[in-house]
């Protein structure tokens, strides 16, 4: 492991290693959305366990469009004490923490905001104003928690992902059509929250490389946003089950030339060898998630060297049983006995 270890650059923020954990929907606000103990124990138990930069689960800059009743929300009647502690313990651990907004589009779930979820076409400009002051709000208080930055959700088909894609997007206005209109919301976001948070605090996004047009013009447009980092998924991540290599890195080394911004490939990731192998390519980090699902210390094993591979079937059970059951991986049928007050203490 020559790459894996090494400190790496995102922006403001000097990362102990190159390893990320994806952003992962712990599941685990109250009904109501508010943070809990166990989502920011979550946190502070990957940076305990190796993860150099950890990435939030996505949570929601707008309480009428959940993804579901798990997720957090962050807006102007959030109490933030859990986000504190969250950045307290994963710094005291020498991690980074970035928290990923989003805004679910039309994946918020109708039976749980009791009001229809909203796509592109459902918005007006003055309500797309709204949604980037939402955004803008959110990442500040991020800041004042003392958060290293945060990651805009444009990926999987949640609302920024579906501007960005030619087909969902069907808008006729200054937002829709050609890539450049598409990318005005995503861009309009990003540059707001570069301006009220300023260069000290990381902003970072993650997108998809298929389902946006151009992949090499859409990762220059976020270049030229001003992001500090770009983490690459793909529209159909879900249908990966049982591919254990990294799914995207081929898209996306055929787009990449002359893109300066930080690269983080996600997607297929499972063991160390081919961590390595995406970093020797010349990607700069490198990101898990199911392997953290279904051993959240993958990442300490893995330094020790008690392990080369994650114990993950890749099997996607955890993508059906997250939001149903305490114990997310589907392996597990008892809980991890040093972890279970931080995975297991939510139903
Ligand atoms: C249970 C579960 C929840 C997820 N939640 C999020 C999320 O909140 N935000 C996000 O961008 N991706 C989310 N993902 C996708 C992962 O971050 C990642 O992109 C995908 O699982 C592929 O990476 P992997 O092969 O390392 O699992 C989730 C995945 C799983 C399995």
């Amino acid at each position: 492991m020559k790459l894996l270890w090494q400190p790496g650059r995102i922006g403001p923020m000097e990362v102990k290693n190159r390893v990320v954990r994806s952003a992962t929907n712990e599941h685990l606000s109250e009904l109501n959305g508010d943070f809990t103990q166990a989502w920011a124990d979550t946190q502070v138990e990957l940076a305990k366990q190796e993860v150099g930069l950890v990435i939030t689960g996505h949570v929601c800059v707008d309480r009428t469009q959940r993804a579901d009743e798990g997720q957090p929300v962050l807006d102007r009647a959030t109490d933030t004490a859990f986000l504190r502690q969250a950045a307290e313990g994963v710094h005291a651990h020498g991690g980074k923490i970035v928290m990923q907004l989003s805004h679910s589009g039309a994946k918020a779930m109708e039976a749980v905001n009791g009001r229809p979820a909203k796509g592109p076409a459902d918005f007006t400009v003055e309500e797309l104003k709204d949604l980037t002051d939402a955004f803008v709000y959110a990442a500040k208080r991020c800041k004042d928690c003392g958060f290293d930055g945060v990651q805009i959700h444009n990926a999987h088909g949640y609302l920024l992902s579906a501007f960005l894609h030619p087909e969902e997007n069907v808008r006729t206005d200054t937002y829709g059509g050609s890539l450049e209109n598409r990318f005005r919301l995503p861009g309009e976001i990003i540059r707001a929250v570069r301006k009220a948070c300023g260069e000290d605090f990381a902003i970072l996004v993650k997108m998809n490389c298929n389902g946006c047009g151009n992949l090499p013009a859409v990762l220059r447009l976020f270049e030229e946003s001003g992001v500090d980092g770009i983490e690459v998924s793909g529209v159909d991540f879900a249908a990966k089950a049982g591919v254990k290599e990294p799914f995207y890195l081929e898209q996306l080394l055929a787009a990449r030339e002359g893109i300066l911004t930080p690269l983080i490939l996600v997607g297929g990731m499972f063991s160390g060898e081919s961590a390595e192998q995406v970093l020797e390519s010349g990607i700069d980090f490198v990101s898990f998630s199911r392997a953290l699902i279904c051993q959240p210390d993958f990442v300490a094993r893995l330094k020790r060297g008690e392990q080369t591979e994650s114990a993950c079937l890749a099997c996607n059970g955890c993508y059906r049983v997250y939001r149903q059951r305490p114990v997310r991986c589907v392996q597990h049928t008892e809980p991890i006995p040093q972890l279970e007050k931080v995975f297991f203490s939510h139903g």
